[in-house]
């Protein structure tokens, strides 16, 4: 017997063969359940609603939710089991999320000179401490941290899936929903005001201030995000010359953002954008990086759901959008998933055909995040398991160790047996395919922003990895795979969410602000997409790099 669940606003699904608890059934599809009280049943934070289907109401419910409320269809996601088809609705605040970071508390180390000086001379006259929110609303997380205006600490941070996920997962199905719907602009906007307002509210809550102590706020996310949140045409955005109304920082009251907690007259700092979809997010990672400051020309990748890059140092920088796709995500992979419990996210291989596969809370492994598939690419290439064509040798042409491992699956194709778990993780020659073509596509922007500034692989400094998925990644397996150009692996550093630390920089520090104006003025901005250049440097990049190559 095999039943459907299918999770809104989503719309993935899943068919369960038994009786499985909502938050196993759900990470089936990629999401993740959040479970504040580590499913005792006390919190009712983890609570979903039922759209469909049959799911009577238990005890716990009972005991926690309110009648009407379980009138309405809402249930415990932690008490819930997963045993006939239905349609279940997450809802933002029940989802758990790789929480974003803004930054640790050496971040003003140097000291600062105060962004807004009024508002803080202003509140310390009336004896209370200055407050500051900065704001990183990305495609996919919207994030907050409430910040001490003088010192810069960070007080309390908070996180939730955006909501202009239901009108499309990307950026530009949200453009193509406004461009369709005359009250599609309106809808961004109030889907994101009123989710970063409880974030807001959350961050205060959970620092024991009200909101009305915020007295300064700073936003960054990408050209659409800016544009939504300002209550300013999206449309644009969507075609040709991709030029949207916002270009240079805007300063302004809280009353125009449609953030409703904030008290009114508070002043909202959101950072300038380099061009169409190269925005203040990727100036914030910038500042975050300090590339417009660096001595040496270096490279800043910034893995999201839209891949920034960007090379160079003080003396020029160009960035450009990379087409790099999900699968550093999990998502176009056979057995992909985002870096959470059960995720392979590193592996070792022996010459005798043994696979050590560590996952992320040491559990039985669920399937491959984007690290592990580095590593697996990295280590099958090693073993030579794989070619550096990406091809996966079949079993008659490798030693008497791997040919149990590389087997055909029926629906698969052929694959490598990662782990002798009863539900084995296999990586398939697809898998190795997709991604080649994402790291292809960021190498062939790598390699053609680095032409255009005349740096060689030997002139570079720091190579910047920003993002998720950065933290976990292995440094040699980056460059083995050919992700990031061959440098010393001792020269590629980590950065975290570079934005979100960016975004903290600009709430706080005035100089920071003078720098983001002038990496917006002063960043080329390079259009890849289309270009004979970029269509040869991809094919070019395809290929792992050979042995000899990441020797040297
Ligand atoms: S996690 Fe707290 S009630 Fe479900």
């Amino acid at each position: 017997v095999t039943w459907t669940l299918r999770l809104l606003p989503d719309g993935r699904s899943c068919a369960p063969t038994e009786p499985l608890d909502l938050a196993s059934a759900a990470s089936l599809c990629d999401v993740l359940l959040d479970q504040p009280c580590g499913s005792k049943r006390t919190c009712g934070k983890c609570r979903v609603r039922v759209v469909d289907g049959d799911v009577p109401a238990g005890d716990a419910d009972r005991r926690v939710l309110a009648a009407d409320l379980i009138r309405a269809g809402w249930r415990l996601g932690c008490a819930l089991v997963v045993d006939r088809d239905a349609t279940i609705e997450i809802p933002p605040g029940a989802r758990a999320l790789h929480p974003k970071s803004f930054g640790g508390d050496d971040l003003f180390a140097g000291g600062f000179e105060p962004a807004e000086p009024d508002a803080i001379r202003a509140t310390a006259a009336r004896g209370r401490v200055p407050l500051g929110v900065a704001i990183d609303a990305g495609s996919t997380t919207l994030a907050v941290a409430l910040v001490e205006l003088r010192t810069g600490r960070v007080l309390a941070t908070a996180s939730s899936l955006n909501p202009q996920v239901r009108f499309g997962a990307d950026v530009m199905s949200r453009i193509r929903h406004a461009q369709e719907h005359p009250d599609g602009n309106r809808q961004l906007h109030e889907a994101l005001a009123g989710s970063l307002d409880e974030l807001v509210v959350a961050c205060a809550g959970e620092a024991a201030v009200t909101a009305a102590d915020i007295v300064a706020a700073a936003c960054v996310g990408n050209p659409t995000m800016m544009h939504s949140l300002l209550s300013c045409d999206v449309t644009p955005l969507g075609t040709a010359p991709f030029e949207g109304a916002l270009r240079d920082a805007w300063h302004g009251d809280v009353a125009a953002t449609g953030l409703r907690v904030l008290p009114s007259g508070v002043p909202v700092y959101v950072a300038p954008v380099v061009r169409s979809h190269v925005g203040a997010d990727a100036v914030a990672a910038m500042l975050a990086t300090g590339l417009d400051r660096a001595s040496r020309p270096a490279v800043l990748v910034d893995l999201g759901t839209n891949t920034e890059v960007s090379v160079g140092s003080r003396d020029a920088f160009l960035c450009a959008s990379a087409a790099a796709g999900p699968a550093f995500e999990g998502a176009t992979i056979h057995q992909g998933m985002r870096a959470t419990a059960g995720a392979i996210d590193q592996l070792r291989v022996r010459a005798d055909g043994s696979i050590r596969a560590r996952t992320i809370g040491h559990v039985q492994a669920r399937g491959i995040c984007g690290s592990g598939l580095v590593d697996a690419a990295s280590e099958l290439l090693r073993a030579e398991v794989i070619e550096p064509s990406g091809r996966l040798r079949p079993p008659y042409e490798l030693p008497e160790a791997w040919r149990q491992r590389v087997v055909e699956l029926p629906l698969g194709g052929r694959a490598v047996r990662l782990t002798d778990t009863a539900a084995p993780i296999h990586l398939t020659a697809m898998d190795i395919r997709q991604l080649q073509v994402a790291k292809g596509s960021i190498a062939a922007c790598v390699r053609l922003l680095m032409e255009r500034l005349g740096v060689r692989p030997p002139d570079l400094g720091d190579v910047w990895l920003a993002g998720a998925f950065g933290g976990w990644i292995r440094k040699t397996s980056a460059v083995a795979i050919g992700l990031v150009p061959a440098v010393d692996p001792e020269r590629i550093r980590f950065v975290g969410d570079a934005a979100a630390v960016g975004a903290r920089m600009l709430l706080v520090d005035a100089s920071a602000r003078e720098r983001a104006h002038a990496i917006a003025r002063r960043a080329g901005y390079v259009e890849l997409g289309g270009t004979h250049a970029y269509a040869d440097a991809f094919v070019d990049c395809l290929a792992f790099p050979a042995g000899e190559e990441v020797a040297a």
